[in-house]
């Protein structure tokens, strides 16, 4: 018999464990920051991480650089996982004296962007090696957003989290103020835990929005949801 979506979705969440944290928004079975996250933070720090850049992630980081010395820029942020590039022009318009640009590997989101200035740019890639592409052409940045990122809330998943993945080093060496946002604090006590493996200091806050400043947020915002954001400090 073949289920309905309706009863697929019931069986699914029936499915679910019951360890739940059911005051979060994101459904996760983990209930504090994953137990294997220092173990494998270190064997990233240990053991660099040497993926070659895929020709694509190269083509984009190029074409990133040409724009960037088209505008004689000193001052880079970058929006990591931008998805539409909305947070792209408002960073853009926070920091008018950079150069902003936004990453995301989703043709998709990316072209359902509404341009709105000038001193910013929308490149399609995964972030992970362009990162290493920049840091390879000697790119150093100002200030590194990272706005609600998949969660990737299963406890096996821990991986494809942005604290989880190989190239997470990698951020410390491209320099810059980090902030990452999300609705779900576990992932930001995390991040701040992984953080402060690469001797780093950060603080965990919660977020009070007015103005959102990417799609996201503002679905997070108007659902009533709790935000929270870490920043790297000095
Ligand atoms: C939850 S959305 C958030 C989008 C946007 N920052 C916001 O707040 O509205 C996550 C975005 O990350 C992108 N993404 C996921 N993994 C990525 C990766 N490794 N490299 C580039 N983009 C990625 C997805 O395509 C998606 O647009």
């Amino acid at each position: 018999m073949l289920l309905t979506d309706n009863a697929r979705y019931h069986a699914k969440v029936m499915k679910r464990p019951q360890t739940i944290a059911d005051n979060s928004p994101v459904q996760s079975e983990q209930t504090q920051p994953h137990s294997d996250l220092l173990a494998v933070v270190a064997k990233h720090i240990q053991y660099p991480w040497q993926k070659p850049i895929p020709e694509h992630t190269r083509q984009a980081g190029e074409a990133a650089l040409e724009w960037l010395n088209s505008r004689d820029c000193s001052n880079i942020v970058l929006d990591s996982f931008c998805g539409t590039g909305l947070s792209s022009s408002l960073l853009a318009q926070r920091h008018p004296d950079a150069c902003v640009i936004g990453l995301d590997k989703s043709a998709d989101r990316l072209s359902r962007h509404c341009p709105n200035g000038i001193n910013y740019r929308l490149f399609r890639a995964e972030c992970e090696p362009f990162w290493r592409f920049l840091l390879e052409r000697g790119v150093k940045i100002s200030h590194h957003y990272m706005l609600y990122p998949n969660p990737w809330p299963k406890s096996g998943q821990l991986k494809r989290r942005i604290h989880g993945h190989p190239a997470f080093p990698l951020l410390k060496r491209l320099g810059g103020e980090v902030e990452v946002r999300s609705n779900w604090k576990i992932y930001i006590d995390e991040f701040a835990e992984a953080w402060a493996a690469l001797s780093q200091p950060g603080v965990v806050s919660q977020l009070k929005i007015d103005a959102p400043i990417s799609l996201f947020e503002r679905k997070y915002r108007d659902r009533g949801q709790t935000l929270w954001q870490f920043r790297s400090s000095a």
